[in-house]
């Protein structure tokens, strides 16, 4: 186990390299599974929920064979297992996106529940409407969710809420059935988009990706591709939101400026200057951040995903702003870790009212989940002090080279290994 260790009160300055996106990533992987021939992926983010997904694809059958740090060559012709074990998935969301890979390569799929970040009840049951209404047979026993189907038949599906899993699986289970499937409601996010154009590379023929209504006319065959993931545009906006948090300058490099237009609109608001280029970003602060309310909806709203790392930047604004949560549950958890550091967060429901501070000062504190994750490093680095945090583990899924990027930024920041008093007794 390891921790990080963060002397805080340094702007950043710089200049940092955003790798490929996490969630087109976790997508596309599973993807692969649908050629009927090897494909090279470039631009992978080495990150843990990539290397989980990658050995997933092995336990299939498929082969993996690195290419270089960011390219990996996947071979799906051998895969013949239809099942991911609970040790595969429970650490991952994506690990859900199987059951639409294997129903749309081999008609069946046995996939144990997906894990993943904790915000209250995450329910899979768009996901499993849409299989059934494309043909296949779903049952949940054994604690696998497992589908079958004879042959799986385009269809016309609403979906009740906008979710990012349920388009994304059935656009993998819909691209080889036969005839037109039609998504109503389907989420737009940059990652939808580029599973699609992933797809469409292989010759598949979907429309409409990037709208509320998604076309996909099944072929039947899809032949290999060669393609590189877009940029991350949470990771993108973490660091931009620690430039401002820091009251630092940065140019944020390798990004879709376009795919992060709400996360600029709120650090305009709040008084950054931010200059936009073709495939980066600049970010300068110079004085204490302004408050501002932010509500997180479906793209193209503010990501949820950037909801904690942006709660850190107003928690040391001047004024009291309000955050309302307008995806998840409950994805408050890490406001008590916050208020170790002596923020002043009061939650009431899917709201936060958040009264600035002038600074936050260091306390040991958790990465409850992968974003607070991310927000505790920036709280760290806001913050006067050194502060340790635990549970890294969580960040690693998201966020490559975490270390190496920031103190490249300027920032103090190490990776420890973390003293485990019981398993050091176990073994004295
Ligand atoms: C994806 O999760 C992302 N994960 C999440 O990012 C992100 O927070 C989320 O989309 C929203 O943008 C991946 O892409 C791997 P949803 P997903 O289905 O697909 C409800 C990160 O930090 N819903 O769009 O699981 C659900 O409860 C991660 O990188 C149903 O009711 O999210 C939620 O309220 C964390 N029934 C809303 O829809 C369903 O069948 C949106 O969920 C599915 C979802």
């Amino acid at each position: 186990m390891e921790k990080f260790v963060i002397g805080g009160g340094r702007p950043l300055r710089g200049e940092v390299r955003i790798s490929g996106a996490k969630n087109a990533a976790v997508a596309i992987l599973p993807a692969v599974l649908l050629s009927d021939e090897p494909c090279v992926i470039e631009n992978l983010p080495g990150i843990s929920d990539v290397h989980t997904l990658l050995r997933t694809l092995e336990s299939l059958g498929a082969q993996v064979r690195p290419i270089n740090k960011t390219t990996v060559e996947i071979d799906p012709r051998h895969v013949n297992s239809f099942v991911v074990s609970k040790q595969m998935a429970e650490g991952m969301r994506a690990s859900s996106y199987f059951l639409g890979a294997l129903l749309g390569r081999m008609n069946k799929a046995r996939v144990a529940p997906p894990g993943g970040c904790d915000f209250g009840v995450r329910p899979i049951d768009q996901h499993i409407k849409g299989f059934e209404a494309l043909g296949a047979k779903m049952s949940f026993e054994n604690g696998m969710v497992s589908g079958r189907a004879q042959r799986l038949s385009g269809c016309s599906i609403y979906l009740d809420v906008v979710s990012v899993g349920a388009t994304i699986n059935i656009m993998l289970a819909a691209v080889k059935a036969s005839g037109l499937t039609v998504i109503e409601n389907a989420a737009r996010e940059p990652h939808i988009v580029d599973l699609a154009n992933f797809l469409n590379s292989m010759g598949a023929d979907i429309m409409g990706a990037g709208t509320g209504v998604i076309k996909i006319r099944g072929v039947q065959h899809l032949h290999g591709t060669n393609y590189s993931i877009i940029p991350d545009q949470i990771e993108a906006g973490t660091y931009m939101a620690a430039a401002v948090a820091t009251g630092g300058d940065v140019l944020v490099t390798n990004v879709t400026p376009k795919h992060l237009e709400s996360i600029i609109a709120k650090l305009v608001e709040v008084g950054a200057d931010v200059t936009e280029y073709d495939e980066s970003v600049r970010v300068r602060m110079d004085h204490r951040p302004k408050k501002c309310n932010v509500k997180t909806m479906p793209h193209p709203g503010f990501p949820t995903d950037m909801q904690p790392q942006i709660a850190v930047l107003l928690a040391v604004a001047e004024g009291t702003s309000i955050i309302t949560e307008g995806v998840w549950d409950s994805r408050f958890r890490y406001v008590d870790q916050l208020t170790l550091m002596g923020a002043d967060i009061q939650v009431d429901g899917k709201m936060a009212v958040i009264t600035g501070v002038k600074t936050l000062h260091a306390a040991p504190v958790r990465a409850v989940d992968l974003r607070a994750g991310a927000a505790m490093v920036i709280a760290g680095l806001v913050a006067t002090g050194t502060t340790e945090i635990e549970d890294i583990d969580h960040i690693d899924r998201g966020y490559e080279d975490i270390v190496e990027k920031f103190s490249a930024l300027g920032a103090k920041i190490k990776r420890v290994p973390v003293f485990d008093a019981s398993a050091a007794l176990k073994q004295a």
